[in-house]
């Protein structure tokens, strides 16, 4: 296992580029089984959780290549089975349920399980799947679904959940008759997903919204897309510029989809605004507490709570930060604390009280969030901090040393002694 050691205290100024988005570009190579064309993909980002994807997709029978944030997928004879030891690496892989039965009728996917942020059910997925007719048993770990053919169906989901809606709305595009999802997920990954279905041909409306109408067609062509720009890796190197009072500019940097995170940190102090290169970011001055609480789309995003608080353990004043989408998401907390952060955890809630300076330590990465929380807190740390369990970093970020050591941070990855 590799870790990052990280010298503390320099200004970060330059450029960054940001990668395509990986919350997108998951549900969007699963979707690639649907058409019986090939599709080729663009702008995809070179992470883990990618590799694992188009893994499975050829353990399901898909032809595919990948290079240079290029991929495409060929979905050839379909095989019905997603097995543990690949979905218990990427949860994200019960995005092949909707596919496969839209597909092929069938699917036999590993529960994904639980992880570390929280017991993550499926019970929506399968809830929206069995109104649209298929049916599920559950058989040593593994989820068996089995459908005639998908029926459009009037679906209505008790939480606006992200993945749910997206499965739903693979499922839907190739059911006979109409299927409405209310209190659909808004994120913009699943605006991505839609734009990208209905390039191959399928009849959508609504994404974005709360209530999406598919008209289901008999089968979709394929398609060249690229894949929207990362918007938490954009939020994330933000709260770097942020963290050591540097100036950044972003380019490919979604702003729009970023409203409730720029808007929190413009509160903190920094100050954001989009010029004719990209988005710039910088901290002219001390940053100030702010409180947070995280919301589905468009409110703030649950992907960007541990950045922030990272940046409040520095900032004048006291800060809240509610967590209100998952029961264990405050895994960094005792490890900033390690870094001499001073935050108490009562529940859902932590309060942050701002402190003079962190000091460097030895820290362990939890998830893929918490530890983004950590590389921030090492960037502007007095000392040197080692990251370990980085792999969890490696998920979700393309090269983050890379793109931090060229504005100006002094980071080395290390294998880590077994
Ligand atoms: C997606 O996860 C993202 N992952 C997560 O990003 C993100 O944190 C999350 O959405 C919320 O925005 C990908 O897109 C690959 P949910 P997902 O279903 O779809 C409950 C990251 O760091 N729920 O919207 O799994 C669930 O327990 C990752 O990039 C049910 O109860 O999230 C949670 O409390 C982490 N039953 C809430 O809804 C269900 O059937 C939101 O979950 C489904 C969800």
């Amino acid at each position: 296992m590799d870790k990052l050691i990280i010298q503390g205290g320099h200004a970060l100024h330059g450029t960054i580029d940001i990668s395509g988005s990986k919350n997108a570009a998951l549900p969007i190579l699963f979707a690639a089984i649907l058409p019986e064309e090939g599709v080729t993909f663009r702008n995809v980002p070179d992470l883990r959780d990618i590799h694992t994807t188009l893994k499975l997709l050829d353990v399901l029978g898909c032809q595919c290549t990948h290079d240079d944030h290029r991929a495409t997928v060929q979905a050839g004879a379909l095989r019905p089975e997603a097995p543990y030891d690949l979905v218990k690496t990427m949860r994200a892989s019960v995005l092949c349920l909707g596919p496969l039965l839209a597909r092929i009728g069938q699917a036999r996917v590993a529960l994904p399980g639980g992880c570390a942020i929280g017991a993550r059910p499926v019970d929506q997925h399968l809830k929206g799947l069995e109104l649209m007719g298929a049916r599920f048993d559950l058989e040593g770990g593994y989820i068996l679904g089995h459908c005639q053919h998908l029926r459009g169906a009037h679906i209505t989901l008790d939480m606006p959940t992200v993945g749910g809606t997206e499965n739903l709305l693979m499922a839907a595009v190739l059911a006979q008759g109409e299927t409405v999802l209310e209190n659909a997920a808004r994120e913009p990954e699943v605006v991505d997903l839609a734009r990208f279905l209905r390039a191959c041909g399928a009849r959508i409306e609504g994404e974005g919204s709360s209530t999406i109408h598919i008209q289901g067609v008999s089968a979709l062509h394929g398609a060249d897309y690229t894949i929207m720009a990362d918007r938490i890796e954009a939020g994330t190197f933000m709260a770097a510029a942020g963290i050591t009072g540097g100036d950044l500019l972003l380019r490919n940097c979604p702003y729009d989809e970023l409203e409730a995170v720029i808007l929190k940190l413009q509160s903190m102090g920094m100050l954001i605004e989009k010029t004719a290169d990209g988005v710039r970011a910088a901290c002219p001055g001390p940053l100030r507490g702010t409180d947070v609480k995280t919301q589905p789309f468009p409110g703030f995003p649950t992907d960007m709570q541990a950045q922030i608080m990272a940046l409040m353990c520095l900032a004048q004043g006291a800060s809240v930060v509610e967590e209100s989408i998952f029961e264990n998401r405050f895994m960094h907390v005792q490890e900033l604390a390690r870094m001499g952060a001073d935050i108490k955890v009562s529940g859902h809630t932590a309060m942050v009280r701002g402190v003079d300076r962190l000091t460097g330590a030895p820290v362990m990465a939890s998830d893929l969030r918490a530890s983004a929380s950590l590389v921030l807190a090492g960037l502007a740390a007095r000392g040197e901090t080692h990251v370990q369990r980085i792999y969890h970093l490696d998920r979700g970020y393309e090269r983050i040393e890379n793109k931090l050591n060229a504005v100006g941070a002094h980071i080395c990855r290390v294998a880590e002694q077994a």
